[in-house]
């Protein structure tokens, strides 16, 4: 029975941490400085050594959760700067495209967009942290290429299927992007930001799909040949 409760202690050790919440300790109530209490005189009386937390207040397990969280921070502010450059490139990019339909389907995804912005806003509502306060690299480059597209003269066509391309390459990064934040905020347990990221997840897979289908009836036009 001692036996049990010492490897109870011992497997509750990170939770002494305090960045994990349980129901109810597995100890009859015990509170987390008795679980250590406990912890230590058991380990005492089987003559091994005292349990050492490197810190009590930042143990390695509260390091550990810290890093992750930045990191989850981090993806999200990310992401919100390249959704809000996304919300200025699209109409442009809207503009520029010849084909109705790959028109129709960049207005759509500016659309789908301002919800993304929506939702990021959300889950750092949830997490109580702003969204703001970074600059996404990437997606100022991709923007960057998409405008180069944009001023390219030649045949309609022929500039739609970069666009295309542009375009693709915006929504893998942001594939990516909410994939790996959206991995993250599961191993955080944060349900209601997974959601959220899984919502927005889902509309850049589809609008990369749709964008695909649009190359395929492109492409022959490029090639001079009848779709
Ligand atoms: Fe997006
Ligand atoms: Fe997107």
């Amino acid at each position: 029975m001692q036996n049990a409760r010492y490897l109870t202690a011992i497997r509750m050790r990170h939770w002494l941490c305090g960045n994990h919440s349980y129901p109810r300790t597995p100890l009859g109530g015990l509170r987390p400085g008795s679980i250590l209490t406990l912890a230590q005189r058991l380990r005492k009386q089987a003559g091994r050594p005292p349990v050492t937390l490197r810190n009590p207040n930042l143990n390695q397990c509260h390091v550990k959760a810290k890093i992750r969280r930045r990191l989850a921070l981090a993806r999200k502010k990310d992401l919100y700067s390249a959704e809000t450059q996304l919300v200025k490139a699209l109409p442009k990019m809207a503009k520029a495209a010849n084909d109705p339909a790959l028109r129709a389907g960049f207005e759509k995804h500016l659309e789908e967009t301002t919800i993304h912005v929506d939702r990021l806003e959300e889950a750092a509502e949830i997490l109580g942290v702003s969204p703001k306060g970074k600059s996404c690299k990437a997606m100022k480059g991709l923007v960057e290429e998409g405008a180069e597209v944009m001023m390219e003269e030649g045949q309609p066509s022929l500039k739609d299927l970069a666009l295309i391309v542009a375009a693709q390459k915006v929504e893998h990064y942001e594939i990516a992007g909410y994939g790996s934040a959206r991995t993250i905020a599961e191993v955080l347990g944060q349900r209601d930001v997974v959601k959220l990221l899984q919502a927005t997840l889902d509309e850049e897979g589809a609008t990369d799909e749709a964008l695909t289908r649009l190359s395929l009836n492109i492409i022959p036009q490029v090639a001079g040949v009848e779709a």
